[in-house]
């Protein structure tokens, strides 16, 4: 079964909510009909009539401008794109996430220790760790890749491909300052010659999706109107490129949670993000939305905010935007962990898959995509705590363990993962110890 169709028999989504790309607004019909009775109308010379026909053209005349002036921004999408779409599939298998190990390196020197040099060749030791993780392949599907990973670490790539993982390639350049600069906000470089290097990691180093980060930060005027055009220009941009290139564009619209925002104020943030983002994607005729991923944020307080929040209500305010903003034809949502601890990533996680079944239970319709994680951090920093005290085999435990608590959470299963997550006290589990 794939997850796709698991979405739909475990979760329930009934009040048509969901955004659709369908039932899109014919700009010839309505109106040639209208000018039809009208003239047959005036033809019968009927005075009510010839009022009828007034307010009937008057409200043509009004849907026409109204199409005009929106219908315009609407372009049929691209035809679907059978291969991608089956490559995206196997992404979302319904078992798998998808592992973030994309850091470049100045990220990267954040996440080290003190003592341990962040040079090219730790980075290219931590990277074989991972990928070497026994196991790894039963709960993750596919690992997103820096560059230098596949310059330097062609062998520990092939081995993962081997292992039946799939490899993606981070496309963007980082982050530059948009202006004016005090306003915080950022765009994304990496757009030039993007369809050339695309070409170069899909046919050399194997990649089959690629990704393609944007930051949005929550402020008194931010996201601003000028920010989200930008970056939901340019990651439709990259969409564009990327199936150009022959692999599945992941778009990530990440709304950071730094700032001191309330839980409202970060749900409406990332619901006029990503508004902004499928506004930007219809208007181009060259992508198929449905061989795309989105990658996003759990919606959450400000990290500086006082609110506290339980991981069901981060599930309901998340799933609330994403219910308004994504369309149905997108196959799957991965959530990105952006700083949350591993078990808190895990409980958002799992609330939010228990809610989807909740839904289900309650007799909603199925919700229309697939739900799982691209964690970075949150499957990295135990194994990666471990590593740097030299331990490398309990590195791959630990990293293997959080990837099956995770795989387990977005089917709604807490299982023997109970110890995983937040705010369960660790029981003893006969069975529970030497696994991994
Ligand atoms: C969130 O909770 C409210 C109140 O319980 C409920 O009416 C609503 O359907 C929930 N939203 C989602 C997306 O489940």
């Amino acid at each position: 079964m794939s997850k796709r169709q698991a979405a739909t028999a475990n979760a329930g989504e009934g009040d048509g909510e969901t955004a659709t790309t369908s039932g899109r607004p014919s700009q010839r019909g309505g109106n040639a009909s209208n000018k039809f009775n009208a003239s047959q109308r005036k033809s019968r010379g009927d005075n009510t009539g010839a009022i009828v026909v007034s307010v009937l053209l008057a409200v043509a005349a009004i849907a026409a401008t109204f199409w005009a002036t929106t219908g315009n921004t609407r372009t049929r999408p691209a035809p679907p794109n059978a291969a991608l779409r089956d490559i995206a599939r196997q992404l979302l298998d319904p078992n798998k996430g998808i592992l973030a190990a994309d850091e470049s390196p100045g990220t990267f020197a954040k996440r080290l220790g003190k003592g341990v040099p962040n040079t090219l060749t730790v980075r290219r030791q931590w990277r074989r760790t991972l990928l070497s993780a026994p196991q790894l392949e039963e709960y993750i599907s596919g690992v997103i890749l820096h560059e230098e990973t596949f310059i330097h670490g062609d062998s520990d790539v092939q081995s993962a491909i081997g292992r039946g993982i799939a490899v993606g390639i981070k496309l963007d350049e980082g982050t530059v300052p948009l202006q004016p600069k005090k306003s915080g906000e950022r765009a994304t470089k990496g757009l030039e010659g993007l369809e050339g290097r695309c070409t170069r990691f899909r046919n050399r180093g194997g990649a089959v999706f690629a990704k393609w980060r944007a930051v949005f930060r929550v402020g008194r005027h931010t996201p601003s109107r000028a920010a989200i055009r930008r970056n939901a220009g340019d990651l439709a941009a990259f969409a564009a490129a990327a199936q150009a290139c022959g692999v599945v564009p992941i778009l990530e619209p990440e709304v950071l949670a730094e700032g001191d925002h309330d839980m409202q104020r970060g749900g409406a943030a990332a619901a006029r993000v990503l508004r902004g983002v499928f506004r930007a994607l219809r208007r181009r005729a060259d992508v198929d939305p449905g061989a795309m991923l989105l990658k996003v944020a759990f919606v959450t307080p400000g990290q500086r905010s006082t609110e506290q929040v339980e991981p069901h209500e981060v599930a309901n305010a998340t799933l609330r935007v994403l219910l308004r903003t994504v369309p149905r034809i997108v196959p799957g949502i991965v959530f990105l962990s952006g700083g949350q601890s591993e078990e808190t990533a895990t409980s958002n996680l799992l609330a939010l898959s228990q809610l989807a079944l909740e839904r289900a239970q309650a007799g909603k319709p199925p919700l229309p995509w697939a739900l799982s994680f691209s964690f970075g951090r949150a499957l990295q920093s135990s194994a990666l705590e471990a590593w740097q005290r030299g331990d490398v085999a309990e590195a791959q435990v630990l990293l293997t363990r959080r990837a099956r608590a995770n795989a387990l959470a977005q089917q709604g299963r807490q299982g023997k993962a109970a110890e995983m997550v937040e705010g369960v006290s660790p029981a003893p589990r006969p069975g529970l110890s030497g696994e991994g």
